[in-house]
């Protein structure tokens, strides 16, 4: 049907261009035909005059006007020539023969015989004229003016035309019956390539005819094998986009999450577990209890979720106040006002903390996943507790579950065992684990002595999540070289043991700020005055704001560097451009953290000494933990942001900014080595090891003007704003919710057939 409309489409347009050249080509051709038989008869014409004139030179004069007569009237025998007349040179008509007609004069015919076209209509038809002298030689000599006949070449006219009619015709005819069946040829190639495409057959088929790689340069017509693998790519993503989200085409938003929760995961109950808490009670000077949100991303986008989906959340109670705050349980509802879930906590020893956390986690897993030129560090002693704690969680996770199959959601590199443990208690258990930092290659996690153990221990997962895709492979990859596992690329599975693992890529994001907390922004310009009297800026300060934990994978020595190369590059920022870097506390028992803190405090001091003045600092480092409405009101007096990461899963910061500045103003520097950068093209992505490029990049941004910086912005807004932590979660939770709904099938058509066979053998 589609190549018959295409052919329409090709052919109706052929068609009306041939009439279209055949209306124009007919009286160009006729006028043509015409003039070449105007030609013809004005030199047949002269071939009669020569002979008459050799027989009218042979005539005795007295006997002249009778052997004249008698001699024209032998001329016009010929069928063609209607009438002669023999004029005078000065136009008096000497004599003339019967079919010349008696009103036309010498002088007329011979005015007409010297026109282009020297016709003249007579009411018996058409003639053509032709004027011609006696003697050539003589200036004065008689003219004989000659009548042919035009019905002829009319007639032959009117026949060429209709030949050509008839042979346009047929030649388009032929040229539409050719179109059509090339058409149609080429129409069916291209359909049975793309089907054999879609089929999968390009891919395969050549694989197993050949047993080589170059399957994709065999199997598809030429003309579509560059764009083979890519439509294979992108129908993919289609594919797996509508297989996820089938349900209306609706923003991801609270609401939906909910909606999915209970439709496709019938309300079953979800159980996250994380070290960090979401809210941790501190003990006040004044002896009262605080709150605080922590510095995490992983906070960051997993509370939103559980705010929405209610559940339990397992975590480490860390406050100084947590103990007083949680029931005989070691529960408390949170958050403090809305109470939407259960907040389970966790208490560890020092030991435990100190193992678990500083050394498994913080010292080997945290550098060995972010090669960020920090070395790994691997005690046994720190795996014994690493093991433990994981076995402690796990068995909380089991206690927890009000049924056989509740939906646990495994949070990060500090619980790489527990989806196997808790597979052991609760096998049929939906466990999704999210992994929040990056997945190194299989050569650099390979020199972790427990390897083996830590993928095993993942792979007790059903879902094993990752920002991107790479990371993804590199997982893959790894379990490929250390394990002996089945691995479907196609279906993006793992099997260890019979037992399968999605592995796939699901980037995270935060929650879009709702009209309710919009409100309660500052504008953009009183954050600015607000800010800049705080910090005392100068008042026409260029504000860059940094806002990051005080950690080595932040890239923040990098960043110093480029803003110190900014101020020697070009001096005109000097006195006016700020860094304003948000450096919040973070896992300061450590050494190496307490090094690169103090490291950054010397450079941070340097650059200040040297490019500072009275009232005037470059860089203002801000060692200490801000709220979020402090975060807000920061971003949103800011020129730029400036991400650096030296490796980061997603980062997060990036997408608070731009959801913080809905006035769309403000220009984002990304580094290319943070998850996010995949996303959000629209920002000035650079490589923060490249001081020159960095420092560029921010001398750009200060000067940006404010279209571009609102064409950019805006479009960052829109990816952040659809691609948000609900739809992050709802993807996750739609692929469980099939993944459920198989195994509750693949279980009752088991017992179904046990069933059977026992009825059978009874
Ligand atoms: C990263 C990790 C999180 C962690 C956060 C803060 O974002 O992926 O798991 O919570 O850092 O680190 P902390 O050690 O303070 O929890």
């Amino acid at each position: 049907m589609k190549s018959i409309h295409l052919q329409i489409r090709f052919l109706v347009p052929l068609l009306v261009t041939l009439t279209v050249a055949a209306l124009l080509a007919l009286p160009l051709l006729d006028r043509m035909t015409l003039r070449w038989f105007s030609r013809d008869l004005s030199a047949r014409g002269a071939m009669v005059a020569k002979t008459l004139s050799l027989a009218i030179s042979d005539i005795e004069p007295n006997a002249k006007l009778d052997r004249l007569r008698g001699l024209l009237e032998r001329g016009v025998l010929d069928e063609r020539l209607v009438g002669i007349a023999l004029c005078s040179a000065t136009n008096e008509q000497i004599l003339s023969t019967k079919g010349f007609p008696g009103s036309l004069t010498c002088g007329e015919a011979r005015e007409i015989a010297k026109k282009q076209d020297p016709r003249l209509e007579l009411s018996s038809g058409a003639v053509h004229i032709g004027d011609f002298p006696v003697n050539a030689q003589q200036a004065d000599s008689d003219r004989l003016v000659l009548l042919h006949d035009l019905s002829l070449p009319d007639r032959r006219s009117i026949d060429t035309r209709r030949y050509m009619i008839i042979f346009i015709t047929v030649l388009g005819l032929a040229v539409a019956g050719i179109t059509m069946i090339v058409a149609q040829l080429s129409w069916r190639g291209w359909v049975s390539g793309m089907r054999a495409i879609l089929r999968g057959e390009g891919l395969v088929r050549p694989l197993l005819q050949t047993g080589t790689g170059s399957a994709v340069a065999d199997s598809a017509p030429p003309e579509l094998q560059p764009l083979e693998v890519e439509i294979r790519q992108h129908l993919r993503e289609l594919e797996d986009n509508l297989y996820r989200e089938h349900g209306p085409l609706t923003p991801w938003d609270p609401e939906r999450l909910r909606g999915l929760l209970r439709t496709q995961l019938r309300g079953d109950q979800v159980i996250v577990v994380s070290n960090r808490e979401p809210y941790i009670h501190l003990k006040g000077k004044d002896g009262g209890i605080t709150v605080s949100r922590p510095a995490s991303g992983l906070v960051t986008a997993v509370e939103p979720v559980m705010r929405a989906c209610s559940g339990t959340w397992i975590a480490h109670g860390s406050g100084s106040a947590d103990r007083d705050t949680v029931d005989e349980n070691d529960r408390v509802a949170v958050p403090p006002d809305t109470k939407d879930y259960v907040l389970r906590r966790i208490w560890l020893t020092e030991e435990e903390e100190q193992g678990y956390y500083q050394g498994f986690a913080n010292e080997g897993l945290w550098p060995l996943c972010h090669v960020a030129h920090v070395r790994p560090v691997f005690r046994e002693s720190d795996w014994a507790q690493y093991r433990a704690v994981n076995q402690r969680f796990a068995d909380a996770v089991v206690a927890e579950a009000r049924s056989d199959d509740p939906v646990v959601l495994v949070q990060d590199y500090h619980f790489a065992l527990l989806p196997a443990m808790v597979r052991e208690k609760l096998p049929k258990a939906t466990i999704i684990t999210f992994w929040h930092i990056p997945w190194p290659n299989p050569e650099s996690f390979g020199i972790c002595p427990w390897r083996r153990e830590l993928l095993q221990g993942m792979l007790g997962s059903t879902i094993l999540g990752f920002h991107t895709r790479f990371h993804c492979k590199n997982f893959t990859e790894t379990v490929d070289r250390y394990l002996e596992a089945r691995i479907e690329h196609e279906h993006a599975t793992i099997s260890y043991q019979g037992e399968p693992t999605l592995v796939q890529s699901y980037p995270i994001s935060i929650a879009w700020p709702t009209d309710d907390e919009r409100l309660r922004w500052p504008a953009p310009s009183e954050a600015r005055r607000a800010v800049i009297e705080r910090l005392k800026l100068p008042d026409d300060a260029c504000i860059a704001v940094g806002v990051d934990r005080f950690d080595y994978t932040k890239g923040i020595l990098e960043r110093l560097h480029a803003v110190e190369r900014l101020l020697e590059k070009y001096p005109q920022w000097q006195g006016r451009f700020v860094l304003v870097q948000v450096a919040a506390p973070t896992r300061n028992a450590l050494e190496e953290y307490r090094e690169f803190q103090d490291r950054i405090h010397r450079v941070t001091d340097r650059i200040n000494q040297r490019f500072g003045s009275d009232g005037y600092q470059p860089v203002r480092l801000l060692a200490e933990h801000h709220d979020h409405a402090a975060l807000m009101e920061l971003y949103r007096a800011a020129d730029m942001c400036v991400v650096t990461s030296l490796h980061d899963g997603m980062n997060l910061v990036c997408k608070e900014f731009i959801a913080a500045r809905d006035d769309e103003q403000g220009v984002l520097i990304l580094s290319r080595f943070a998850g996010a950068a995949r996303e959000l093209p629209e920002a000035l992505v650079i490589n923060p090891y490249h001081v020159e490029e960095t420092t560029d990049a921010l001398h750009r941004a200060a000067n940006m003007p404010p279209n571009e910086q609102r064409e950019r912005m805006a479009s960052l807004r829109m990816t952040v704003r659809e691609f948000n932590v609900y739809r992050w979660a709802g993807r996750m939770l739609a692929d469980a919710g099939q993944w459920r709904l198989r195994e509750r099938i693949t279980r009752r058509v088991q017992r179904r057939a046990r069933e059977g066979s026992e009825a059978i053998d009874a």
